[in-house]
């Protein structure tokens, strides 16, 4: 199968190329080579690349930068995710779209069902919300696969700012317990088993804890082991 990767560069893209790239025929295109804003240039690459399916990793990914630009969030993720759909409808190609939590609020005591009404609450998951609306409409065979607390190797991600913030000696907000595989990386690089009677917060000295070599802090084995049976 010939498989057009968007944002092949970024965190999940790198990760889908090498998991791919043994059984598929790959193309690839990020920001450095196009810009899916520019709905000629999403068009040309797409259908030139004679895909079967396009793989639609490319998005504005920095939640904060979104919520300080919010028009320019909708018009990368919305506008973007419109020129990459249209492309496929013209390179008859399905489409999967990558997608977020973020277009949930969260205030729900179950997990989220697929069709269950989303509700972002911030412009990240609001441009979001627009692009798996214009998969929805535009995309003539598409799947909308909504993911969380994404992190790979190279990339920036909440580790990063975690230990950014820990750095600066700035507090962090307690961390709850769908930190999901936020905790289970961390508790990876403690090495600590897991105990049933720990904190259900991570807080300052856990990420401080942590900066020192992820090792030998029992809060921090604790706190993170805690958060994962509890998941
Ligand atoms: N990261 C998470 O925790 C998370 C959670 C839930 C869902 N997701 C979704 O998962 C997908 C992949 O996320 P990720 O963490 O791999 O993101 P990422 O590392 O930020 O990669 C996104 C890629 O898209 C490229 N890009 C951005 N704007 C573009 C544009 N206008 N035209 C072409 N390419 C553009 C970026 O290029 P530059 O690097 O050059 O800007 C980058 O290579 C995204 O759809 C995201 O919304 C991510």
């Amino acid at each position: 199968m010939r498989i057009f990767i968007t944002g092949h560069r970024g965190q999940l893209g790198r990760a889908l190329w090498d998991e791919l790239g043994s059984r598929h025929e790959l193309v690839g295109g990020d920001l450095s080579d196009w810009d899916m804003t520019d709905r000629a240039q999403a068009a040309a690459l797409i259908v030139n690349a004679r895909p079967d399916v396009v793989i639609h990793a490319a998005a504005l990914t920095n939640v904060e930068y979104c919520a300080e630009h919010p028009a320019e969030a909708v018009r990368a993720n919305g506008v973007g995710t419109y020129n990459v759909a249209l492309a496929c409808r013209d390179a008859d190609a399905r489409l999967i779209a990558i997608s977020t939590n973020e277009v949930f609020d969260g205030q729900v005591s179950q997990p989220y069902q697929e069709y269950d009404p989303r509700h972002p609450i911030n412009p990240y998951g609001y441009s979001k919300y627009v692009a798996e609306q214009v998969v929805e409409r535009y995309a003539p065979h598409y799947a909308i696969v909504r993911t969380a607390w994404l992190f790979a190797p190279g990339g920036v991600n909440f580790i990063h700012k975690i230990l950014a913030r820990a750095r600066s000696g700035q507090p962090l907000p307690p961390i709850r317990k769908d930190l999901g595989e936020a905790a289970h990386f961390l508790w990876l690089m403690t090495g600590e088993e897991p105990t049933p009677d720990a904190e259900h917060t991570l807080d300052v000295s856990y990420v401080l804890h942590a900066e020192h070599g992820f090792n030998a802090s029992t809060f921090t084995g604790r706190a993170v082991a805690s958060t994962l049976s509890d998941m």
